[in-house]
C-alpha cells in the first residue's frame, strides 16, 4: 500500500491531506522523515505522524534446532509442537517456513514474515536443502544416478528434480534436494529399495544450522541470513 493511502486508512485524514502532511515533513518512516507519498508501506514499516505511532511491527526470523518427536505445526490437540519450544509472546506470531516430519531433526526456520517464508520455500526458486540421511540397508550404487535423474512420485504424478547424493558410509549419505515435497527424502530412498531410519536437515540455502545450538534451542537469524533469501 502507498504511504498516502496508508495514512488515509489509519487516520481521520484524506489521501490529499496525507500528501500535504508528508510534504510538511510531519510523517516519519522507520525514523526518517518521509518525502514520497507514493512509497510502498508493508506491515513491517514503522510509520509515525507527528508523535502518533500508526504502525510498528518487528519482523521476526529464527532458526530452531528441531528435536525429534516435535510436530512441525503451530498447534495440535495430541502432539507437542515446535512452537511450544518458543517463549510465550513470540510463539503466537511465528509460522514455519518448510516443515519437517515429526521424527526429523535439525534446521527449522520460523518467522512472522509470510512473503519471506514463501521465497524460502517456493519450489520454483530451487533453494537447496541439505539432509543427512541414515538408512536401514547399505545405499545402492545406482542410487546417486537415480536421484540425479529424478524419481517418479506417483501420488503427484511428477518426477523429482535432480538431487545430489554424497555417500558418507555404507548406510549414511548427504542428500541435496531443491524442492520440498511431502516425505520427499523418505520416498526417494523407498524408490531405490531402502528405508530412512534417521533424517537431519543441515541447511536451507545459505542458512545452516548453527553448531552451537543444542536440540530444542533457537536463535534469531543474522541480517545476512535473512537477506540471503531476498536475493
Ligand atoms: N523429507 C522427508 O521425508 N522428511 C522430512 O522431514 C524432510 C524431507
Amino acid at each position: 500500500m502507498r504511504l498516502d493511502q496508508f495514512i488515509a486508512k489509519h487516520t481521520e485524514y484524506s489521501q490529499q491531506t496525507a500528501r500535504l502532511l508528508i510534504a510538511a515533513g510531519r510523517v516519519q518512516i522507520n525514523q526518517q522523515t518521509a518525502r514520497d507519498g507514493q512509497q510502498n508501506i508493508d506491515r513491517f514499516t514503522t510509520v509515525q505522524l507527528d508523535d502518533r505511532l500508526l504502525q510498528q511491527q518487528t519482523a521476526l526470523y529464527f532458526m530452531l534446532y528441531k528435536p525429534g518427536g516435535y510436530l512441525s505445526a503451530t498447534r495440535d490437540p495430541v502432539h507437542t509442537t515446535v512452537t511450544e519450544l518458543f517463549t510465550e509472546p513470540l510463539r503466537q506470531h511465528l509460522h514455519i517456513a518448510g516443515r519437517l516430519d515429526r521424527s526429523t531433526t535439525g534446521l527449522l526456520v520460523l518467522t512472522n514474515d509470510g512473503l519471506w517464508s514463501r521465497r524460502l520455500t517456493e519450489p520454483g526458486r530451487r533453494i537447496p536443502k541439505v539432509y543427512l540421511v541414515s538408512t536401514a540397508e547399505p545405499i545402492a550404487e545406482h542410487a546417486a544416478a537415480y536421484f540425479e535423474r529424478g524419481i517418479h512420485l506417483a501420488r503427484e504424478g511428477v518426477d523429482t528434480s535432480p538431487a545430489q547424493l554424497q555417500l558418507l558410509s555404507p548406510c549414511q549419505a548427504r542428500l541435496t534436494i531443491h524442492e520440498g515435497r511431502h516425505h520427499q527424502v523418505k520416498r526417494m530412498f523407498h524408490a531405490v529399495g531402502n528405508r530412512v531410519v534417521a533424517l537431519h536437515r543441515e541447511s536451507m540455502g545459505d542458512i545452516t544450522l548453527d553448531t552451537s545450538l543444542v536440540p530444542g534451542e533457537y536463535r534469531p537469524l543474522s541480517a545476512p541470513e535473512v537477506d540471503s533469501v531476498r536475493r
